[in-house]
């Protein structure tokens, strides 16, 4: 595959495409791929320097094409208004990709209630304000809009030591399968994508934290493809789905996994095999990580 020759460098061309969690990532991977596509790319996190970083990285080829907002999609009101900041400053969006997310591995007994708020409140609550806040925009404008959420294949299988991210995921999952049909009538398709494992430094760290990486998430011997995902995949996905070339797709999640879950016992079941020691090691890693 020969990367930015797939499509057509005007796919997107008209196009105002946020993505949530654009800082870092896979959002912040497929955010240069849009905007040499054509898009005008708003990225939302919540560190300034980060999405500064990653803004100017990703319009690269087209200065100007990417725009940032420090935002905490967990609070509806931040959400709320800085979307009508978009739409009064800029213009409507063509396009919303809820791609925000926290995880870590560990065992559930050990979860607080406040590590469980802090994942599904980011995954859940967060896709639903920010497509919220769209949708309700569109429809109030006439206007047509597409939601694409970043998931994964737990919503289908579930997956051990990440449960608070599978549970929210999966109610991801739902919203874009109800929304589908309460606002076609609009004009508004609302997708999501299940990657496998795609390379980016911070979930990597993140999802294997622990030498017995054998039994982590990411060997690509698990998947019978043979390898992991790359970014320019991701890409070419996303850019489909957000572009004119199929407005008849709503409503679906779609894998991309070389197969994986349909081969697997769920992403962390090897797991199961470590001892409260190893635990405690992979959290101090885990929580390092988050930190730095
Ligand atoms: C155990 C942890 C922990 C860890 C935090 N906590 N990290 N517990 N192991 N590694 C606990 C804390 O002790 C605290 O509970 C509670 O969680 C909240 O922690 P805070 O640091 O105060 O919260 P916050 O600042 O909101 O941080 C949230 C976060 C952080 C999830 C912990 O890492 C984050 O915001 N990450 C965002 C990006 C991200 O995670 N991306 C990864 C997505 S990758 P107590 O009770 O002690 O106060 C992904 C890929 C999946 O999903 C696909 C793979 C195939």
């Amino acid at each position: 595959m020969t990367e930015d020759t797939t499509f057509s460098p005007k796919l997107l061309s008209g196009k105002r495409v946020l993505i949530t969690g654009g800082g870092t990532g896979l959002g912040r991977g497929v955010a240069r791929h849009l905007v040499d596509h054509g898009a005008e790319v708003h990225l939302w996190g919540r560190r300034e320097a980060v999405l500064a970083e990653a803004a100017e990285e990703a319009s690269a080829s087209r200065p100007g094409a990417v725009q940032y907002h420090t935002v905490d999609v967990r609070d509806y009101e931040n959400v709320d208004e800085t979307m009508g900041r978009i739409w009064s400053e800029f213009g409507p969006l063509t396009g919303v990709v809820n791609n925000a997310a926290a995880n870590f591995i560990a065992q559930t007994k050990d979860l607080s209630p406040r590590a469980f708020q802090a994942i599904t409140s980011t995954v859940m609550n967060g896709s639903f304000h920010t497509t919220h806040a769209a949708g309700k925009r569109w429809i109030a404008d006439g206007l047509p809009g597409s939601v694409l959420s970043t998931l994964t294949t737990w919503v289908w299988t579930g997956s051990a030591f990440v449960v608070p991210s599978a549970m929210a995921k999966a109610a991801v999952h739902s919203m874009t399968m109800s929304l589908a049909v309460e606002w076609a009538k609009h004009n508004i398709r609302l997708n999501a994508l299940a990657p496998g494992p795609i390379p980016t430094d911070y979930a990597w760290e993140m999802l294997n934290p622990t030498d017995k990486s054998s039994v982590g998430a990411t060997q690509a011997d698990q998947i019978p493809a043979g390898r992991t995902g790359t970014m320019e995949e991701l890409a070419n996905l996303t850019m489909f789905l957000l572009s004119d070339a199929c407005d008849y797709l709503t409503g679906q999640t779609i894998a991309m996994d070389g197969g994986q879950m349909l081969a697997g016992p769920g992403t962390f079941a090897g797991l199961n095999g470590l001892t409260d020691a190893d635990w405690q090691q992979i959290k101090e890693t885990s929580k390092a990580a988050s930190e730095s």
